[in-house]
């Protein structure tokens, strides 16, 4: 069983980072493979919080070797400080750390396009972006004209591509924005330098990974976004721009499928979304307020609040059947202590006609009625509970619905962002040793 992936079923935000942290105990290598510094993982360990980005959640173990894919876009002074932050505080980052000559980079001139253009949609829409230059580095990876490898910054002929596509963008970007700040020759400089600092790590990752499988060592992939920001099957265009349900593990990482062998899919016991886009279950509300203030939902990167609503079973059933998900790990369930109800959707009714299929079209999703079942919401603080079966009976009644609902287990339950505010079920092979 080398390699197990964790993917957000949702919009991204589910804690994944706080799961892939306490798996990384029995896992060899923890993978970081698509997004990039849009992503923020928090992971609280031993009382100190840690936010990442770009460095895998499994480098607080340092027997793990952590490795950034090919398939993730990289801005290298962003990652150069999140070394150093890491590194300022204790953590051990060297060897442990392998960062693909694929992956591609993200240049001044992606956040000029990001902020300027703010990511539109066709119809003049917001996308809300991070403004991480995530869209436009990856815009020009698929255009593979203006497009930049990490290993490329090794190369003779970096200069003259640097030049080159410096000229290229002022021209493109001229009526957009200021591009005064375009100047290839100190882009040149910093970003040699900035390839300085990460040479040690910089390697062919791809080979590095199937060696691993292929002697059977543990693989833990880690997701970043949610499934529903994956660019072919999320609320396109509301999305980010990467594979970021489970289908895209392996072209990320450069692996075959025959190696993810296993794949947990993470949720919040509700639902939220930083960005535009349509979201079904929205509650512009008391409730939506009261979930954001007990959950803390802010955004971890651009600290703008989440926009909250309830579990919608109709997008987490189609996620975790994309994902090919075998069971849940369901997150956050204390924000929904003291409710005296808690709704979940069941089922989408759009035209009269009610269905549990997830529409593919974006127009049509807006055009939903989410149909609710109201569960019985529970009293007790549940943040202190150690076993799911410890759990107040309407708190285990609302996780075994939900399990019914996506059609899948659920063998995680969390209730606080501390590792040890997380319960396995009885069952589980994920117990960590
Ligand atoms: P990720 O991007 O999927 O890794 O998730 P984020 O780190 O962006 O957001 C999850 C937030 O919830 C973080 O602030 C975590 O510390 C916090 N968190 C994780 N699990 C729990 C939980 O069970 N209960 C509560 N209240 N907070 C949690
Ligand atoms: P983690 O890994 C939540 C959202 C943005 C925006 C859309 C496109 O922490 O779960 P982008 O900058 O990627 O072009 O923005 O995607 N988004 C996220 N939302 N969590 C994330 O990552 C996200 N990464 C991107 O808010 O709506
Ligand atoms: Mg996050």
């Amino acid at each position: 069983m080398p390699g197990m992936c964790v993917i957000g079923l949702q919009w991204g935000d589910e804690a994944k980072g706080k799961l892939v942290d306490l798996l990384t105990e029995r896992h060899d290598f923890v993978v970081r493979y698509q997004g990039g510094a849009n992503a923020g993982h928090t992971v609280v360990a031993g009382g100190e919080k840690y936010k990442l980005s770009l460095i895998p959640s499994g480098i607080f173990n340092p027997r793990v070797q952590c490795v950034i894919a090919g398939g993730v876009v990289i801005n290298p002074p962003s990652l150069i400080q999140e070394i150093d932050s890491l590194v300022g505080r204790g953590i051990k980052i060297d060897a442990n750390l392998a960062i693909s000559d694929r992956a591609h980079v993200i240049f001044p001139w992606h956040f000029i396009e990001d902020r300027a253009m703010n990511e539109g949609t066709a119809d003049g829409e917001s996308i809300g972006t991070t403004q991480r230059g995530i869209g436009p580095c990856y815009r020009d990876k698929v255009g593979r004209s203006y497009a930049i490898r990490l290993g490329d910054l090794y190369r003779d002929s970096i200069g003259q591509r640097v030049e080159r596509i410096v000229a290229t963008k002022r021209q493109m970007l001229a009526g957009l924005a200021d591009v005064a700040e375009l100047d290839a020759g100190k882009i040149l400089a910093e970003y040699r330098g900035f390839a300085e600092r990460l040479r040690p790590h910089v390697m062919d990752t791809t080979t590095v990974l199937l060696d691993a499988l292929e002697a059977g060592r543990r693989v833990l992939f880690e997701g970043a976004q949610g499934a529903l920001l994956d660019v072919d099957h999320g609320t396109f265009p509301f999305v980010t721009s990467s594979n970021s349900s489970g289908v895209g593990v392996c072209a990320g990482a450069g692996v075959p499928p025959r190696y993810v062998n296993r794949a947990l899919g993470v949720v919040k016991a509700y639902c939220t979304r930083v960005g535009g886009g349509p979201f079904p279950t929205e509650q512009e509300n008391d409730t939506g307020q009261h979930i954001r203030e007990r959950g803390n939902e802010f955004g971890t990167v651009t600290k703008r609040p989440r926009r909250c609503g309830w579990f919608d079973a109709v997008a987490a059933r189609y996620t975790a059947r994309l994902s090919g998900v075998d069971t849940l790990a369901v997150m956050l369930l204390d924000v929904l202590s003291e409710l005296d109800e808690i709704q979940v959707c069941t089922a989408y009714e759009i035209d009269g006609q009610r269905t549990a299929n997830f529409p593919s079209h974006v127009d049509d999703l807006r055009r939903v009625k989410p149909v609710y079942e109201t569960l019985a919401g529970w009293r007790e603080e549940i943040t202190d509970v150690k076993r799911i079966e410890d759990l107040p009976a309407n708190a285990r009644a609302y996780l075994e619905r939900l399990s019914q609902l996506v059609g899948r287990p659920v063998e995680v339950v969390s209730v606080g962002p501390d590792r040890m505010q997380t319960m396995f079920s009885a069952q589980s092979a994920l117990l960590v040793k």
